[in-house]
């Protein structure tokens, strides 16, 4: 009787272990869209191995562009980036937030935001985000410090720009289309000798009484990290997954 009960009860147990923990649940889309787009949260720069800033906020929207509530979105991607929720259902406003930690190599990541319409088709988005290395992110630092408040036109919370009271607008880092074309050398002379040095305007201080040349170098290869097309001989990137 005793060996039964025995039996019975490893019975039970192993029955038990099969069932799926309620973390394993697939998740069911509610409804279907017919595109997904990035509402924020995209070409963010941190630092290798860190979380970015602010979560990426992606949309799925019907054929006419109206939001769709309970479309079933997953992320992926590459280069060792981990992605929180892996997947999820939008809200009653058709988004859904993922936060991810960058990968350990300084680059260009890209996350994939996949939904799928009602015949099963995969539609994609991409967004990509920025890691920055050691040098790199030193001259964000420095960026921040000394050279935002005219170079980038958006004011926050700890900065408002100046960046409209200047006579000659001067380029957002960012900006590869035009910074692309300037050697390191020009970079380098313009920041530490000040726009005259170069026939530019004088509103663009001189920094070399003021930064050392390492912090210079770190500045131009934070310039780099950021361009956008791509500097072409930055580091390792992600985009291709
Ligand atoms: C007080 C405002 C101001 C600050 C602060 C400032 N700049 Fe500038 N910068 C300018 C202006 C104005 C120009 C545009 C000059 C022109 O095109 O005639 C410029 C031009 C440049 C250029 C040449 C490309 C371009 O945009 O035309 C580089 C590179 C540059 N700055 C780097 C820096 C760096 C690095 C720092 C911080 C260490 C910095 N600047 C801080 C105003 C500023």
């Amino acid at each position: 009787m005793r060996r039964v009960c025995v039996m019975l009860l490893l019975i039970a147990m192993a029955a038990g272990c099969g069932k799926k923990s309620p973390t394993a649940v697939k998740l069911e889309p509610k409804a279907f869209g017919a595109a997904v787009v990035e509402v924020s949260g995209g070409k963010q720069v941190a630092a290798t191995g860190s979380p970015i800033e602010q979560p990426l906020v992606v949309q799925v929207n019907d054929a006419q562009g109206a939001a769709v509530a309970g479309a079933l979105v997953s992320f992926r991607a590459t280069g060792g980036v981990s992605v929180d929720p892996a997947e999820g259902l939008t809200g009653s406003d058709g988004q859904l937030s993922v936060n991810f930690v960058l990968g350990g190599v300084a680059g260009l990541y890209q996350i994939v935001a996949t939904t799928r319409d009602k015949a099963g088709k995969a539609i994609e988005l991409r967004s990509e985000e920025i890691a920055l290395g050691y040098q790199q992110n030193l001259g964000r630092q420095l960026n921040e410090r000394y050279c935002s408040r005219c170079h980038d036109a958006e004011s926050t919370a700890e900065r408002v720009s100046n960046r409209d009271n200047l006579k000659v607008p001067p380029h957002a880092f960012t900006d590869g289309a035009f910074l692309n074309n300037m050697s390191d050398t020009e970079l380098a002379n313009i920041i530490t000798h000040g726009g005259p040095a170069y026939n530019k305007s004088a509103e663009m201080p001189p920094y070399g009484g003021t930064l050392q040349k390492s912090e210079i170098d770190a500045l131009i290869s934070f310039i780099r990290a950021v361009a956008d097309p791509p500097y072409r001989t930055k580091g390792l990137v992600y985009a291709k997954n």
